[in-house]
């Protein structure tokens, strides 16, 4: 076998296994051979693991590059431009597609999966995904791919673009909203969209907060004046992320679609999720590093820089939460971890600071956007808090980081270090060769001004990241190009699927209409 680079002994770990002394075998960007001793020929270029971790590269399904910031109550969006400028919805002040990509390949992920957002006056899909195409082609370190986000599923959307979806744009996941005044849908059209996304196998992806329950709040606080940045919590506790998650699942049920819930955060929803998946409802649940290693507390902390950990569903005031999240994790309810990289700069005019100024002297949260930056840190966190700590398997890991992730987006060849597959691969220290560290965000590759995971201590971090068998990181330095992160066409979901194809199938109108007037 002819291999253009090997990696030697590395301790090579599966969603499944953990394997010592392994060399991996690499050609034109695909792992070839997994074995001991693999032979190395003149010319091989060759990677010494040293004993240490090697885990497929990370896969992060939800985070948001070249994203709008939700502009908030009263104020306008802005979706056309007549001089050529950036439109609005790109006024944000977050990552690109450039410094996002740039953050996850140092922080060991090689494919992320952000999202293309429709406008509420967008009638098609088409010109979205046709417009994230420009923003990240040829920005990219990493490899990508795109959710589309349905803030309007209009007749179109339905029964031309969705249907289209996997097959022209090689896109098989969608995410809708419960609440957010500019994206929100409906109970009746969360009904059509899932009607919709189980023929066609999409998986849609679901942020569950209840919306009107969080308006009530945040106008009876307003009226007591408790508007500073940990109020923002105050408006959304767990009740209001459990009342929608139930209705999301029981919606789910009615229309027997598979859905995943986003960004879940509290002990009452994923008892929610939990209870569900034991009725064999193809019901999933997704958490972030935020909801494991940061409470409430922080939303208090130096005034107005609470704003800083404003983020939705919010970080939990006690530790109950925390711990249950830590439990769905390692109990399985959990089918994935991402960052949801949604980050805003805290010093910039559209950045977290809008939630001040104007508002002194303690701002008022509801005009904070929302959202943290994390797709750097995510693997590192997990490897440290997780691993390290003795609260995950290394296996669990990767599975949860990567493997899970790459299977229910339907990357097929991403998620495992296995013949056949993309040769994308985190290496990490040998753990007695690395000095933990305090993280300082000037040691961050994102285009942001702060980091929420400031001062933790980091007692590993990825040493090498490859892309497609290219070393894009190497010891602290980004040393591949924006031009290497390719688009990635994925399949259905090798994970999502209809409980049992056909029920519930009378529900729908389309193609049962003769029946049911019978
Ligand atoms: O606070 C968050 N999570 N903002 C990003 C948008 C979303 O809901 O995922
Ligand atoms: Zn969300
Ligand atoms: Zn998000």
């Amino acid at each position: 076998m002819a291999f253009d680079l090997v990696i030697r002994n590395g301790t090579v770990v599966s969603a499944s296994e953990v394997l010592e002394g392994c060399d991996i075998g690499i050609q034109d960007g695909m792992v070839i051979a997994i074995g001991r001793d693999l032979p190395i020929t003149e010319g091989v270029e060759v990677i010494d693991a040293e004993g240490a971790y090697v885990t497929p590269g990370g896969v992060d399904s939800h985070c948001h590059l070249s994203q709008y910031y939700d502009p908030g109550p009263g104020e306008e969006q802005r979706t056309q431009t007549t001089d050529g400028t950036i439109p609005a919805r790109y006024n944000f002040s977050g990552d690109d597609y450039e410094s996002g990509s740039r953050s996850a390949i140092a922080g060991g992920t090689t494919t992320i999966i952000s999202f293309a957002i429709q406008f509420r006056d967008d009638e098609s899909l088409r010109p979205v995904v046709t417009e994230y195409h420009k923003l990240a082609e040829d920005q990219a370190y990493c490899d990508y791919s795109f959710h589309v986000i349905v803030t309007n599923p209009t007749k179109t959307v339905l029964e031309q673009d969705l249907p289209a979806l996997v097959g022209d744009f090689g896109i098989s996941s969608i995410k809708i909203f419960m609440t957010y005044a500019s994206a929100k849908l409906s109970d009746y059209q969360i009904l059509d969209v899932l009607d919709t996304a189980r023929g066609l196998g999409i998986t849609t992806m679901v942020h569950a907060e209840n919306a009107d329950m969080v308006d009530w709040v945040t106008d009876r606080l307003e009226q007591n004046g408790m508007v500073a940045p940990h109020h923002h919590g105050t408006s959304r506790p767990p009740l209001v992320e459990a009342e929608a998650t139930n209705r999301l699942v029981t919606m789910a049920e009615l229309m027997n679609t598979p859905v995943l819930l986003v960004h879940v955060s509290s002990a009452l929803a994923t008892k929610v999720i939990r209870k569900a998946q034991t009725r064999v409802l193809p019901v999933f649940g997704e958490t972030c590093p935020h909801y494991l290693f940061l409470m409430a507390e922080r939303m208090r902390r130096n005034g107005f820089e609470g704003a800083k950990c404003v983020c939705s569903p919010p970080l939990r005031e006690d530790s109950s939460d925390l711990e249950a999240i830590w439990h769905g994790v390692q109990n399985g309810t959990f089918t994935t971890i991402s960052s949801d990289h949604a980050p805003t700069k805290y010093n910039h005019s559209n950045g977290k600071l809008k939630g001040l100024h104007g508002h002194e002297p303690h701002g008022k949260f509801k005009h904070i956007p929302n959202g943290l930056p994390g797709l750097e840190t995510r693997l590192p966190l997990l490897f440290s808090g997780g691993i390290l700590a003795g609260r995950i398997t290394p296996q669990k890991f990767v599975e949860l980081t990567s493997t899970n992730p790459a299977k229910l987006y339907g990357l097929t060849k991403k998620g495992a270090i296995a013949p056949g597959y993309d040769a994308d691969i985190t290496i990490w220290y040998p753990q007695e060769k690395f000095k933990p560290f305090a993280l300082d965000n000037d040691m961050l590759h994102h285009d942001i001004d702060y980091t929420p995971f400031e001062g933790y201590e980091f007692k590993n971090w990825p040493r090498y990241t490859l892309l497609r068998g290219k070393v894009a990181f190497s010891e602290g330095k980004v040393i591949g190009s924006m031009k290497d992160g390719k688009f990635v066409r994925r399949s259905t979901s090798q994970l999502s699927t209809p409980r049992a194809p056909g029920k519930n199938e009378w529900l729908s109108l389309r193609g049962n209409l003769t029946s049911l007037k019978n």
